[in-house]
């Protein structure tokens, strides 16, 4: 599946368009984990995983690292439909230790950034020897708030669209699609 290429039959009513294709996401996240694996290769990270979005992400670039790591998993959630509800909740992190431990939190997409302020927020004081994030997305949107933290690590920036497929859902549906489309308003 090429970036840029046709639409499939199948999801023709739903996508109107092709942003990112299998082949680019697989080549693209091997590199995000060259990166990763200079910077942590001896320093065990834990890698939190920001559910359900980056499930597949967080898959694949596990997978890509070829050194030592923990996988934790957390719940945030701020959208219904295609708008941000403005609150987020975050559950899951009172099980985790982070202390002296370095931290990568795994984020699908950053649009206004209110997400990911609010799961660094919940890791600061946790004792933490360092948090860093690595999104797949990033959106160029005119939505960012004061003090959203540095995306450290960048798969792809995109246009403020809504998008879908690898993970990112509509109303919880077509996170399986294995290409990053735009949702067919
Ligand atoms: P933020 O808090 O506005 O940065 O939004 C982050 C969260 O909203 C992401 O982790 C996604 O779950 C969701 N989100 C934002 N934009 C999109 C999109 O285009 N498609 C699907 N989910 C999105």
């Amino acid at each position: 599946m090429e970036t840029g290429g046709p639409v499939p039959s199948e999801w023709k009513e739903f996508i109107s368009e092709v942003l990112i294709g299998s082949t680019d996401l697989s080549k693209r996240i091997n590199e995000v984990a060259l990166s990763i694996t200079e910077h942590y290769k001896d320093l065990n990270p834990i890698l939190i995983v920001v559910l359900k979005g980056a499930v597949m992400f967080a898959s694949d670039l596990s997978r890509a690292l070829p050194f030592r790591h923990e996988l934790e998993f957390i719940r945030a959630k701020s959208y219904e439909g295609t708008q941000t509800t403005g609150t987020v909740k975050i559950i899951g992190l009172e099980h985790v230790t982070l202390t002296e431990r370095h931290v990568i939190v795994i984020e699908d997409i950053v649009d206004t950034g209110l997400t990911l302020r609010r799961v660094c927020k919940c890791l600061e004081g946790a004792g933490a020897a360092s948090v860093k994030c690595c999104s797949l997305l990033v959106k160029e949107t005119a939505q960012r708030h004061e003090g959203i933290p540095i995306v450290d690590y960048v798969a792809f920036r995109v246009p403020d669209k809504f998008v879908i497929g690898y993970g990112l859902d509509y109303d919880q549906a077509f996170r399986h699609i294995p290409f990053v489309g735009v949702y067919r308003q």
